[in-house]
Formats: C-alpha cells, structure tokens, sequence
C-alpha cells in the first residue's frame, strides 16, 4: 500500500527568483508540476508514457517500486512536488522539502541479466547532464558515479534500484533527484555550501514543467537506446567530456578501507579507474569518493 499522504493541494504558483549575488534577475516562470503542461509540452512517444504527479510522497523511488510490484505496466513515470523520505546511495537522505524541483522516478521492466546493466546508471546521468546542457545552456559535470555537479556542489544525483529474479532484471527503477528553482537560502546551513541548483547556476529560472516535458523524452530515449546497446565506444568519449574527476588526485572509501591515487577515468563495465602510486590501474565498482586536492 503507498504511504501516499496528500497533505496540502497545491495551486499552480509562479515561483520569482531572485540570487541576491546575481545581477538582479527576476523573472516569473511557471514552478509547479503540472499534468496539463507536461502533457502540452510532449512530443512523439513520450505522450505515451503513463504520468503520475503527485503532491507529496515518502519517496518517488518507493512508490514506483510499489506500483511495479502491483502488476503496474511499464514504463511509467512518477514525479512528486515533495518528498518526505526521498533517499539517495548509501541510504542517505535527499532534501526534498523545496518545491520547483524535479524528484522523479522512470519504471522499467527490462527484462535482461544484471551483467548487461553495469554502466545503466552512469549512461543515465550522463543523459541528464546532456540534457541540462541543451536545455539550459550550463555546463555541468559527472562526478562518478552518479552526482550532477557544478564546480564541486551537488545540484542532483541519480538513483537506479532494481528487482534480480533468476538472473534477470524484472524491474528497475531509476530515479533523479534534480535542484532547479531552490535557492541557496532555502536549504539547510549545512547544504548550502555543497548544494547548487540549475537555477542559481542559469541566474535565472527555469520552466520547471518544460524541463519535466524534456526529461521524460531524454530518459526514454536513453532507456531504449541503452537496451538496444547503442555505441559503447561513443559512451566512453561522452563520458569523459563530463567527467570532473579525471586527473585529479581522489580517494575511494570502501567501509573502512581507503584507496589514493589519480581518477583515470572509467572502464567498459563503467567501473572508476584509479592509478596507484605505483603506476598501478585498479577498477572500483563501488565505493565513495572524495577529492584530495585541487589540481
Ligand atoms: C544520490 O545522489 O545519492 C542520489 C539521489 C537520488 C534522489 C532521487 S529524488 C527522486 C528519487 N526518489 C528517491 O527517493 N530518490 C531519488
């Protein structure tokens, strides 16, 4: 049963932003989801993927997982205007109290063995980053495996979870947790020096529903092309055109263990390629990184 709670019905808003350390740009654009402006917005197949919008929910995630559970067919997609439990990797909260954000939830049911699906969720955010850099014309960056970033500070992350039976992928999930119209003074004292949104970053803001219209067609677009094993060699390439790691002296924590060397990159299994001090490349599936200095 979804722990849906819709708490507080939402009238559509527009949302003027204002950066105080901008030049004064103030602007009205439309910052509440909209089922009627997303379905307006749509072009070609995406107007065929089943929307949801909800106000308010425990975590987009959570609740396409249910639905998938359900018998719901796939794909769909879930969006919320809040999230009272959003979650990211290692179980970690994601602040989803702001509204004019997108918190959204894909649901897939791919059908193919997990070893196919290593680089699923880098070749996702990739796409999102693709896609804010035609959207709104920023330059945003990967930093492996799954954040959005802007000169180090966080403006998304992506989530993918999955359902394995019998050596294959019956349901997958991938979720996106993307700041665009927060901003900086609306989060929390301790987000606000490691958190950015597309909005602070354009100076402007962005038309929320445009964007989800966009996001919809971008993220089928790149499930298909992505099951249809499009162009491995052309990945790499687009990789390394976002990544913000490359080169630069990292570490990778593992629970207790951590690994120094220089970020080279990633390999064909999408896995982070470290050199050690001995000129050694090591591959790293998972893992935490962080950056030790700047170059
Ligand atoms: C991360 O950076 O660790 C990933 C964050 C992913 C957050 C998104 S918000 C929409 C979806 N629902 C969730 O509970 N999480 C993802």
């Amino acid at each position: 049963m979804a722990a849906f709670r819709n708490r507080r019905r939402t009238a559509p808003v527009h949302f003027a932003f204002d950066i105080s350390a901008a030049p004064a740009v103030t602007r009205s654009v439309p910052d509440t989801l909209s089922i009627h402006a997303i379905r307006a917005l749509q072009k070609g197949r995406a107007r065929e993927c089943p929307l949801i919008i909800l106000d308010e929910i425990d975590s987009t995630n959570s609740e396409a997982t249910r639905l998938l559970a359900a018998g719901r067919p796939a794909p769909f997609a879930v969006f919320a205007r809040r999230q009272i439990a959003g979650r990211g990797r290692f179980g970690r909260a994601w602040h989803s109290e702001n509204q004019g954000n997108i918190y959204a939830s894909f649901a897939f049911r791919p059908q193919i063995p997990p070893s196919h699906m290593s680089t699923f969720t880098l070749w996702m955010g990739l796409g999102v980053c693709e896609l804010i850099h035609h959207f709104a014309g920023l330059s945003p960056g990967i930093k492996w495996p799954n954040d959005i970033v802007f000169d180090g500070r966080k403006a998304g992350g992506v989530l993918t979870e999955a359902r394995i039976d019998a050596d294959l992928i019956h349901e997958l999930v991938f979720g996106l947790g993307l700041n665009v119209n927060t901003s900086p003074g609306d989060w929390p004292a301790d987000l606000r020096r490691r958190a950015t949104s597309l909005g602070e970053q354009a100076r402007a803001p962005l038309d929320l529903n445009r964007f989800a219209a966009a996001l919809i067609g971008r993220t089928l677009l790149d499930y298909r092309r992505f099951l249809d094993g499009d162009a491995p060699a052309a990945f790499a390439e687009r990789w390394q055109r976002y990544d913000t790691l490359r080169g630069r002296a990292i570490a990778v924590l593992q629970g207790e263990q951590r690994f120094a060397g220089l970020a080279a990159g990633i390999d064909d299994e999408g896995s982070l390629l470290l050199r050690d001090a001995r000129g050694r490349l090591r591959p790293f599936r998972a893992g935490e990184v962080t950056i030790e200095k700047e170059s």
